[in-house]
């Protein structure tokens, strides 16, 4: 079996290597030999002499590598929409079966993708777009086609989560911290795709389409990323008993489907507060199994060229016995995807005070006036000014902003210093 690998950086690389270091285990569990046939980059002069593979397999030619004869498997490693969209579309248009980790790609234009699989009577896999390393794709795409889900819930770009575990724990500045997530081979080729939720938006808009068999566009995914976090907050969360995560929440009701990714803060006891560095986390609920969580490696080279060998080991098997998966995204939900303002969340508020009788009574009525209803209130004196620190039970986003705008008209409030999601008590 022929592999044409497009692409040859972090994830690239290290499919190159596990495949060299496995050949055999791979022709067992496949039945026949897989081989890398031909590799291609963008930059044709690069030394990629430590990889041990012989010159000759590399090209600059992407689209007439996927085009050769002798090319059974197309494996696309190398990211972005185009050129990646067209060599794909070559690849399932020729009945060639794709393997891709290119989240951004399959989230801007996956049932375009799904239809030229089905089209060229072609596999698609992509366990490696969505928590790298974790098996999460193949759980929704199969394993829970018994079940409805309800909720997924979790924490999916390592990067963000790299950084808020480092601004947590050891202190350095979101800078810092970002800079070591890029060392470590684990952001994106332009960071603001993480950092800015771009990545985590396109998981999740994946993540959703498969658990509530609907299609979830890029576009209906709320997000917000963490490049406005600041120590402050991440010390207002620690002094409120919780940690600030990146989390991707995706949930169904009567209404429709609501998908979102943003900062938020949860208890430090909460399973996912413990969920640190790169590593990802993601709890599904589902009517009859119940809470499930899967955990593991998020980013990084070596974790995720993993899933990307599982996923050429079964596409290969499938050529071998003439089998192909079922489409991966089906449709026929159509849930309608609510906007966040009709999405129910809960709000951490840090409000600076007049410290005079009736201001908390003037701020609970705010809270009250916009149908928002308080689960905890805390004030300290400082001098003559107070700070009130209010967690509030959940209620439609739209009205806890409409809150946050009167307030912030208050002239008995100072400021609002700080505001941030609260999930998971
Ligand atoms: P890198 O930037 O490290 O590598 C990209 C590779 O693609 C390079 O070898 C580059 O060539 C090649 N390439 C880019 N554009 C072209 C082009 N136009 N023609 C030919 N070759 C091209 O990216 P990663 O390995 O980090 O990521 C690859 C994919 O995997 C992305 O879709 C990413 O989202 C996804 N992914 C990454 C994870 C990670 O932890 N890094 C985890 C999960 C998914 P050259 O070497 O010459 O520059
Ligand atoms: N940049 C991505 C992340 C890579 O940090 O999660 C894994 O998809």
């Amino acid at each position: 079996m022929k592999i044409a690998l497009l692409g040859c950086g972090t994830v690239g690389s290290e499919v190159v290597r596990l495949m060299r270091m496995r050949t055999t285990e791979l022709a067992d569990r496949v039945g026949e030999t897989v081989e890398i046939a031909g590799i291609a980059v963008r930059r044709a002069g690069k030394d990629r002499s430590h990889l041990g593979v012989a010159d000759d397999l590399f090209t600059t030619d992407a689209i007439g590598l996927v085009k050769r004869p002798d090319i059974d498997v197309v494996v696309e490693v190398a990211g972005g929409i185009e050129p990646a969209k067209s060599w794909i579309t070559t690849a399932l248009a020729e009945g060639k079966s794709v393997v891709t980790a290119n989240k951004a790609l399959l989230a801007a234009d996956g049932p375009a993708l799904a239809d030229a699989a089905r089209a060229g009577n072609a596999d698609l896999y992509y366990e490696a777009a969505a928590a790298a390393a974790i098996p999460l794709m193949r759980p929704l795409r199969d394993s829970f086609q018994g079940d409805t889900i309800n909720q997924v819930l979790g924490i999916v770009n390592g990067t963000t989560n790299y950084i808020c575990s480092r601004m947590s724990e050891a202190g350095i500045s979101y800078g810092e911290a970002l800079q070591e997530a890029s060392d470590l081979g684990y952001a994106e080729a332009d960071p603001t795709a993480d950092v800015d939720g771009y990545d985590a938006a396109a998981k999740a808009a994946l993540i959703a389409s498969l658990a509530f068999h609907t299609h979830v566009d890029l576009s209906d995914v709320h997000r917000e990323g963490i490049a406005d976090l600041t120590p402050a907050d991440i010390k207002a969360a620690a002094d409120a008993g919780r940690v600030i995560k990146p989390l991707c929440i995706a949930s169904r009701d009567d209404d429709g489907i609501s998908v979102r990714v943003h900062p938020a803060m949860i208890p430090l006891g909460h399973p996912l507060a413990n969920v640190n560095g790169a590593y990802n986390a993601v709890f599904i609920e589902a009517e009859s199994a119940g809470r499930l969580m899967f955990y593991g490696a998020g980013a990084g080279g070596t974790e995720t060229a993993s899933a990307v060998l599982g996923d050429i080991v079964t596409v290969a098997r499938n050529r071998r016995s003439g089998a192909r998966a079922f489409p991966p995204e089906a449709a026929y939900g159509e849930r309608t995807v609510k906007p966040i303002g009709k999405a129910r969340t809960r709000y951490y508020v840090s409000l600076e005070v007049v410290d005079e009788p009736g201001v908390l009574a003037r701020v609970a009525a705010t809270f009250a006036h916009h149908g928002v209803s308080l689960a905890t209130v805390h004030q300290t004196g400082r001098g003559e000014d107070a700070q009130l620190v209010v967690v509030t039970h959940y209620a439609p986003d739209e009205q806890l902003t409409a809150t946050l705008d009167e307030l912030k008209r208050l002239s008995l409030v100072h400021s609002v210093s700080s505001t941030m999601r609260v999930e998971g008590d």
